[in-house]
């Protein structure tokens, strides 16, 4: 094994506690005593990953990391952050400093090594290719006016929903690329991004290059994250959503769409290629009212009454309007409802880990498991698929017991 690793530590007793640990598990090691230096190093040599403590004099672990990111050379270093602190302001912060994975400190030497082969097998793993398909696959947009109401939680665990339910490749496409969140549900690296798209011209965008943009993530869903930085996001026209939506569209079964809070161009352009809009809404007043004038919108878009779905989500505990009264408000029906679930919901973005996914027993993980299916292609649904997935056969048995 000749896996070169830095280790990036101004204090010198861990820096030598690290390195035994990575020597005795069979890797090359490499010291720096500080983000400058491991920089400098990072540049001249060739690393397989980089192993990085966050408290450091001059150059911070999350400057050091935000830097490693921004020069190509060594952009796509997996990187591990040690730091003193378990907390999650540290691990966001770590994240959006485009570090992979994060341990705090005092660790096992177990834990540290059992992470870094994790990461480096993870770095291993090349980027599939896109492959064109005969048929397009079908894209949904999850979209509200108003911000909070749930846009992401239910974007990310439709698409985990959809990926478990027919076991077909699915992508998440974060477009709220100014507050982008789906990959810090997911709990995913921003190390690929919008921002590599937004860095080239439309016309280079292809398969590959999108193939490689997206991240895997557990459940299969391939993720296109929102840039780390606020400045990024302006690269990102309408022109190169078309494109990219579109090279997504030929090569995915499934797309869903994380969208912004407005009609943005980069919106519109979501709104128009999707199959199926599904707008969220809180049962309190003003949700109900943007909402009003979302659907107003679509209206006057030309869009089809079947294409656009109200998803009622109840974010908070206290008592909110009734369905039927937001029913008559809008004039429209309910296609579904997510009940109050707190617990469930910060500990999946604390964790990453979506209901669906932790826990698809649950009666949350079953709502999103039928609202994939719903969203489903039609010819999907109809019949029994040659090879049910688990999810499939938990929708199918509670189909038949409510039937009963
Ligand atoms: N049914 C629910 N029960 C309890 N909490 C929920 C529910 N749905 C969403 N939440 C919580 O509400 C918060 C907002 O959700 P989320 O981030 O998905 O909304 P958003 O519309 O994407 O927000 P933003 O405007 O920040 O993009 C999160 O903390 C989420 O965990
Ligand atoms: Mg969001």
């Amino acid at each position: 094994m000749d896996q070169n690793i830095l280790i990036i530590e101004d204090d010198l007793l861990s820096q030598k506690l690290h390195a035994k640990i990575v020597e005795k598990a069979g890797y090359k090691v490499t010291l720096a005593n500080d983000g400058l230096e491991g920089l400098l190093k990072a540049d001249e040599q060739e690393f397989d990953l980089i192993i990085s403590d966050v408290m450091m004099p001059n150059l911070d672990g999350y400057q050091t990391c935000k830097r490693l990111r921004e020069n190509p050379k060594t952009a796509q270093i997996p990187i591990l952050l040690l730091t003193a602190l378990d907390n999650l302001e540290s691990k966001i912060k770590g994240f959006e400093a485009g570090a992979d994975d994060y341990l705090s400190k005092p660790y096992e030497p177990d834990e540290l090594m059992a992470r870094v082969s994790v990461l480096l097998r993870r770095a291993a793993t090349p980027a599939t290719p896109l492959q064109v398909r005969e048929q397009l696959g079908r894209v949904i947009s999850v979209f509200s006016l108003r911000g909070g109401v749930g846009i992401s939680t239910v974007a990310s665990n439709l698409a985990v929903g959809l990926s478990q339910l027919w076991g077909q490749e699915t992508a998440l496409v974060d477009l709220a690329l100014t507050s982008g969140q789906a990959a810090l549900m997911l709990n995913l690296p921003l190390r690929n991004t919008w921002a590599d798209l937004a860095r080239i011209e439309v016309d280079e965008i292809d398969q590959e290059v999108v193939g490689q943009t997206l991240r895997p993530h557990p459940s299969g869903v391939q993720v296109l994250s929102a840039p780390r930085r606020v400045e990024e996001s302006e690269l990102v026209d309408a022109e190169k959503v078309q494109r990219v939506l579109e090279i997504l569209q030929q090569s995915y079964d499934y797309v869903v769409i994380d969208l912004p809070h407005i009609f943005s161009d980069l919106a519109l352009v979501a709104l128009d290629i999707s199959d199926e809009i599904l707008v969220v809404l809180a049962p309190e007043l003003a949700s109900v009212r943007s909402s009003a004038l979302a659907l107003e919108v679509f209206d006057t878009l030309g869009y089809d009454d079947k294409k656009v779905h109200l998803i009622l989500n109840w974010i908070f505990e206290r008592q909110g309007l009734p369905k039927p009264d937001i029913e008559a408000g809008l004039g429209r029906e309910i296609r579904m409802v997510i009940p109050h679930a707190s617990d469930l919901f910060v500990r999946a973005i604390n964790f990453g880990t979506p209901p669906t996914l932790e826990n698809p027993d649950s009666p949350l993980g079953a709502i999103f498991e039928n609202m994939a299916f719903a969203v489903s292609k039609a010819e999907q649904k109809s019949q029994r698929p040659e090879n049910p997935t688990e999810a499939w056969k938990r929708l199918a048995k509670r189909m038949r017991k409510q039937r009963r």
